[in-house]
């Protein structure tokens, strides 16, 4: 593990793990596969550590499984909820995250909708802090749990072409999978309207394509992103039937990709917006494995971070 989990203890983004950290979190995960399948899904590696999910926007996944993953290795676990908490009689994020820790948690999973939230926590919190999504920012676990599914489908996370259509502007999940990819040496195409996939993002080393076919050509994976509409995307094209039209993965479409390509998407999927409903549920489909490889890559995250470098509140 490079320097950067062990010396600063916290998991913010891709960007500050190195390709070796990707490799050490995927083999930690592969190795926590095996006990979701057991009779007895538990083990005691974080016995007596706790964990506290901080979740300020609305997630199923990940809040669901890092909840179990935690679970899973005996941690206990609370789970905040920001609409019945006393954030509205006006606590603030800092006197919030200042009294959840005055009960001794060891690492707290945070999503907000302010990019950079995570980062804020690390500047006066004593717990491990683990990025769970910040607004346009990063998702690093998503991209963690992608690139497990690519690694068990490939037998390698490296030398693949992966393109991601869609709403590239407002997703921290692309993001996340840009630079993971690009770390491992990937070509990454990423595929949308202008106003959503703008020229800015070659800069990060991916390629920019505004016709879907071309963007997939030849890919091994096939990566689509909702619309989402509650970040205003809906203003960026037309409307959902012109969206659709250009840029929606169809048979048609993914016949442009390699024979062996697989279609991935983080979820939740808008069924026959960007995604055909057909494709969705084929054996093309890996978006239900990415969702159970979520735990491993979550039991992985919470395993090497533990939490032990706090000193005890007095
Ligand atoms: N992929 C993802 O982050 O899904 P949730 O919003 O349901 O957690």
């Amino acid at each position: 593990m490079g320097d950067y989990i062990f010396n600063q203890n916290h998991l913010l983004g891709i960007d500050h793990l190195s390709d070796k950290d990707i490799d050490t979190i995927l083999e930690t995960a592969e190795s926590f596969v095996e006990i979701s399948t057991r009779d007895v899904k538990k083990v005691p590696a974080l016995k007596g550590k706790t964990v506290v999910n901080l979740f300020f926007e609305n997630s199923t996944r990940t809040r669901s499984s890092f909840e179990i993953a935690a679970k899973r290795l005996s941690a206990d676990l609370i789970n905040f909820n920001s609409s019945v908490s006393s954030l509205k009689k006006g606590e603030s994020l800092r006197d919030t995250v200042l009294t959840l820790e005055a009960m001794n948690p060891n690492i707290i999973v945070i999503r907000h909708s302010a990019s950079g939230s995570p980062h804020y926590l690390t500047t006066f919190a004593r717990s491990s802090i683990v990025n769970a999504g910040d607004g346009f920012h990063e998702h690093p676990t998503q991209a963690l749990l992608d690139a497990l599914t690519m690694k068990q489908v490939f037998k390698t996370i490296r030398g693949l072409k992966v393109a991601i259509v869609g709403d590239i502007l407002h997703s921290r999940v692309a993001r996340s999978n840009i630079i993971l990819h690009r770390k491992m040496g990937n070509e990454v195409s990423i595929i949308g309207p202008p106003s959503l996939v703008p020229r800015e993002f070659e800069k990060m080393g991916a390629k920019v394509h505004h016709n879907i076919e071309e963007g997939v050509k030849n890919s091994d994976v096939v990566m689509m992103l909702r619309v989402q509409s509650e970040r205003g995307a809906g203003n960026y094209f037309p409307s959902i039937r012109e969206y659709r039209k250009h840029f929606a993965i169809n048979k048609k479409v993914f016949a442009m990709a390699k024979k062996s390509a697989i279609i991935m998407h983080p979820g939740p999927i808008n069924r026959d917006v960007e995604i055909d409903n057909t494709l969705a549920d084929s054996d093309k489909s890996f978006i239900l494995q990415q969702v159970t490889n979520g735990i491993a890559v979550r039991m992985a995250v919470l395993y090497l971070l533990k939490g032990d470098f706090n000193e005890p509140i007095n």
